[in-house]
């Protein structure tokens, strides 16, 4: 009857991050500070994506980005809004962005932290209506506070990161992230202008049957993945692929299932960015019990050596990466 489906709301986020933190002795609250900068940001960007197509803030906003992308508004807008909020927040000393070529220097050397980030994720669905997201990674700086960012500050292995996560902008808007004790997830509750605890303590399915992959490369895949990609169709495996990272990697995570963005001739290694896509989710997936590897090597550990590198990307239930990357190897 109805008061049963009345959704019994879980704590706020708030509420959430504050005991966390109570849980963490040496927590010095800059860093559930940040996390409600970015969950403010969200809340924008949420709204912006809202209404895009009624504020004439879709479409492109010609000019390219320095991955020789064409920028969308909304990727543009997102981009500013994330600054702004983490530059008046004042926990954080620089920011690594899909959307800028340099790193940016929020000329706060008392920041603790830097942000890698891609405010706006499936850029291409936009306009189409279709489940975009933002992807985050939070890590410490490791030069002494006070003094001028330097490169080890930004060139840090995922395996550094202190926290990650994901906004999903779909049917509801969910904020997902770790701070590396599991993964929990966060529903918006518009009417409330609040993020409640829905998807407590994550855990991805072992296995399972999507698998989630643009085919459109299919010729240009390497033996081992088609070798893969055949034994995923015998199975009769569902083939889900929504262009937007976020929403595939989401809806795997819940259900079980893969994403793979491979390496092909055109790009060598893949599309997806190793600081601001992979890193992020690559933590969020082992946290939850799940694998991310570039097809051999453990995403974390990647040493990055520039900014916009790129990867490929094997991201999804441990037994169907281990798998993969089995045929991988036999065709090495
Ligand atoms: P972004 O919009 O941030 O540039 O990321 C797009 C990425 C990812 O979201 C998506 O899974 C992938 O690009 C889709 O690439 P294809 O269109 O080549 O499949
Ligand atoms: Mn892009
Ligand atoms: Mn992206
Ligand atoms: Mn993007």
């Amino acid at each position: 009857n109805e008061s049963s489906i009345a959704y019994s709301v879980g704590e706020t986020l708030d509420r959430f991050i504050k005991k966390k933190q109570d849980d963490f002795t040496y927590a010095s609250g800059e860093l559930s500070q940040l996390l409600r900068d970015i969950a403010l940001a969200t809340k924008i960007v949420n709204r912006e994506t809202n209404r895009a197509g009624l504020a004439n803030i879709g479409g492109a906003f010609g000019q390219t980005n320095v991955q020789g992308e064409e920028q969308q508004k909304l990727d543009v807008i997102a981009n500013i809004r994330f600054t702004r909020a983490l530059t008046k927040g004042g926990e954080v000393c620089a920011i690594v962005s899909e959307e800028d070529d340099e790193v940016i220097d929020l000329q706060n050397s008392s920041g603790k932290y830097v942000v890698a980030i891609d405010p706006l994720d499936g850029s291409s669905n936009i306009d189409v209506n279709i489940s975009i997201g933002t992807i985050f990674s939070i890590y410490r700086r490791v030069t002494p506070i006070g003094s001028p960012i330097q490169l080890e500050d930004i060139m840090q292995p995922g395996n550094k990161q202190v926290a990650a996560g994901y906004v999903l902008y779909g049917s509801s808007t969910m904020l997902v992230y770790t701070t590396g004790c599991g993964v929990n997830g966060f529903t918006y509750e518009q009417s409330l202008g609040e993020f409640f605890l829905s998807h407590p303590d994550m855990k991805a399915p072992a296995d399972g049957k999507i698998f989630s992959i643009n085919e459109g490369g299919y010729n240009q895949f390497d033996q081992g993945l088609k070798n893969y990609l055949k034994v995923c169709k015998e199975r009769e495996y569902s083939a889900r692929y929504i262009g937007s990272l976020v929403a595939d990697f989401h809806r795997n995570l819940l259900k079980g299932g893969i994403y793979i963005y491979p390496a092909n001739p055109k790009n060598p290694n893949g599309k997806l960015r190793l600081l601001y896509e992979a890193n992020a989710l690559a933590f969020i997936a082992e946290q939850s019990g799940a694998s991310a590897t570039d097809g051999e090597n453990r995403i974390l550990d990647i040493q990055p050596t520039s900014l916009h590198q790129r990867t490929p990307l094997y991201i999804g239930s441990n037994i169907m990466v281990k798998e993969a990357m089995g045929f991988l190897a036999k065709e090495k």
